[in-house]
């Protein structure tokens, strides 16, 4: 997804999220306020579900950053969410250590178990299953994160099996 300024408007800040940018703001010299684009990205995403280029542009003028700036933070970390997602977004590792222990396996079988190749969304909008890169956990593979925050070790497929369930559950109960 690319930032083109020439058409994208920056999405209209509320005072709240301007509210929760500035404390972050606060954290380092008037200056160097650039460094918080990390977190104004992350409010931004709490708040919207994703970081849309009207989002990223916002972002880019409150910060006094070039758009194209802010667009490369989004793009090289994996958390931040360039377009919706479902309620759980679950990240698969499949790099090399996780790859010999059935991290591309594990990936599969989510896919098939969901209905949903990788970097999709469930048609109830439940499940968002993605490929990710290194987790930092190398030693428990296959190892997933869910939302990211929850890490899920050695993720054979009856775990899957039982992981996937809880979070249905999960999501009838908010429906409920
Ligand atoms: S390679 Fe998968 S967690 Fe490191």
């Amino acid at each position: 997804m690319s930032t083109d300024t020439r058409t994208v408007e920056p999405m209209v800040l509320s005072e709240a999220t301007l509210a929760r940018f500035a404390r972050e703001v606060a954290k380092y010299p008037p200056d160097q306020k650039q460094s918080a684009v990390m977190a104004c990205l992350a409010i931004v995403q709490q708040e919207q579900g994703w970081v849309s280029p009207a989002a990223e542009l916002a972002v880019a003028q409150y910060l006094g950053m070039a758009p194209m700036a802010v667009h490369e933070v989004t793009t090289f970390y994996n958390m931040y969410n360039q377009q919706p997602v479902g309620r759980f977004k679950l990240n698969v590792c499949t790099n090399l250590p996780c790859a010999l222990r059935d991290g591309a396996k594990t990936l599969r079988y989510l896919a098939d178990k969901l209905g949903v190749e990788p970097g999709g969304t469930t048609a109830d909008g439940c499940f968002t299953l993605q490929q990710s890169e290194c987790l930092g956990a190398c030693a428990d593979a296959p190892v997933m994160l869910v939302n990211d925050r929850h890490m899920c070790s050695f993720m054979t497929p009856e775990r899957l099996d039982q992981l996937i369930d809880g979070l249905r559950a999960a999501a009838a109960e908010d429906k409920a």
